[in-house]
C-alpha cells in the first residue's frame, strides 16, 4: 500500500479530520481534508466533528485547535515544528513586561503565532487574515501593546492609523525578503504584479501590489489583471495557488540567498511522519486546563469579531 493510501484508510479508521496549512508540502496539502491559512484553520478546528484533529503545520496551530476544541485528540506529524515568533515572546517575559507596565493598563492583542501560555496573558487573538479588523475594534480609550510580530503590527498601523507598542519579534522567513532580491525579481519578469504577506518587511511590503494572508492570496491571484504574480511568502504557498490559479504564472519571491524561502519548522512535515501520527496517535497536544481556558477567552473573542 503507498503511503498515501495507508493514511486515508487510517484517517477512516481513527475518524480522523486533516488539516493543513498553505506552507505544508503539496503531498500533504493533497491529503488534506481542508487546507486553509491560520484563521481558516481555527474555524474549521473548532467546529470539527472528527474524534481525532490531525494538525498538519506548526505546533502553535495544532495547540490552538485544542484550545478551541478540547474534547478531540490533537496530533502533529512532528512536534518540534515550532515557530521563530512564538520563540520571540517567551511567556514569562510578556508577564514580565506586563507587570512592570501595569500603570498603561495595555489592551493586549496576540497575534496567532504564540504559545497558550502567551495567548492566556492576552486579552483578543488576531491572524494575518482578521489583524485589521480586531485591531479596529479595540477600545479606544486603551493603549495597545501587539505582540509578538513587529512587521505585521507596523502593516497594521498604516492600516489602520491606529498607534499601538509593537513587541520586536520577527518571521525569520519573511525578513529573507528584500528590496533588492524584490527589485531583481520584478526586474526580471516586468508587467507582473506582486503579492506579499504582512510578515515582511516594510521595504518589501512598499513594492507589493497586495499585503494579505496567505488564504486572502488565493481569491487575490485568481482575481488579479496580470498573468504573471511574484508570490512573497513561504515556498509552499506555491502548490496552493497553482491549484487554484491554473491560468496564472505563479513566481515564486526570491531572498539574497536563495530562489525562495522555505519555513524548516513547517517542513519538518512528511508524509511518513503524518501516517505515524495517525497511526499511534503521538505526538498529542495537551495542555494544563487552567491555561487553556485561559487561552479560550481571547480566541473565541478573535472568531467573534472576525466574523
Ligand atoms: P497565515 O495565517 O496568513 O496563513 O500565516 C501564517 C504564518 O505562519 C505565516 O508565516
Ligand atoms: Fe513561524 Fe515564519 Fe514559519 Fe510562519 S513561516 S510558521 S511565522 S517561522
Amino acid at each position: 500500500m503507498d503511503l498515501k493510501t495507508e493514511i486515508l484508510a487510517l484517517k477512516q479508521q481513527r475518524n480522523a479530520v486533516i488539516l493543513a496549512h498553505n506552507y505544508q508540502i503539496g503531498e500533504i496539502q493533497d491529503v488534506a481534508d481542508h487546507v486553509g491559512d491560520s484563521l481558516g484553520l481555527a474555524y474549521h478546528a473548532k467546529e470539527a466533528q472528527a474524534d481525532v484533529i490531525v494538525f498538519c503545520g506548526v505546533h502553535f496551530m495544532a495547540e490552538t485547535a485544542k484550545i478551541v476544541n478540547p474534547g478531540k485528540i490533537v496530533v502533529l506529524p512532528d512536534a518540534d515544528a515550532g515557530c521563530s515568533l512564538e520563540q520571540s515572546c517567551p511567556a514569562e517575559q510578556l508577564e514580565a513586561f506586563l507587570t512592570a507596565n501595569s500603570e498603561k493598563n495595555y489592551y493586549v492583542i496576540a497575534y496567532i503565532n504564540c504559545s497558550a501560555a502567551v495567548k492566556a496573558l492576552c486579552d483578543v487573538i488576531c491572524t494575518s487574515g482578521n489583524a485589521v479588523r480586531i485591531v479596529q475594534q479595540a477600545p479606544a480609550d486603551r493603549p495597545i501593546l501587539f505582540v509578538p510580530d513587529a512587521n505585521l503590527g507596523s502593516w497594521v498601523m498604516e492600516q489602520t492609523g491606529r498607534k499601538m507598542d509593537l513587541w520586536q519579534g520577527s518571521c525569520y522567513v519573511h525578513v529573507e525578503f528584500t528590496r533588492d532580491s524584490i527589485n531583481r525579481i520584478k526586474q526580471a519578469h516586468p508587467g507582473a504584479l506582486v503579492v506579499a504577506h504582512p510578515e515582511c518587511t516594510q521595504a518589501v511590503r512598499l513594492l507589493a501590489d497586495e499585503v494579505c494572508s496567505t488564504e486572502k492570496m488565493v481569491t487575490w491571484c485568481r482575481n488579479a489583471p496580470a498573468k504573471d504574480i511574484i508570490v512573497v511568502t513561504e515556498s509552499g504557498m506555491l502548490h496552493r495557488l497553482r491549484k487554484e490559479c491554473p491560468d496564472k504564472n505563479l513566481i515564486a519571491g526570491p531572498t539574497d540567498r536563495c530562489y525562495c524561502a522555505d519555513c524548516k519548522y513547517m517542513k519538518l512535515n512528511t508524509l511518513q511522519k503524518l501516517r505515524d501520527c495517525l497511526l499511534h496517535l503521538s505526538p498529542r497536544v495537551e495542555m494544563e486546563e487552567s491555561i487553556r481556558t485561559r487561552a479560550e477567552a481571547p480566541l473565541l473573542r478573535m472568531l467573534e469579531q472576525s466574523r
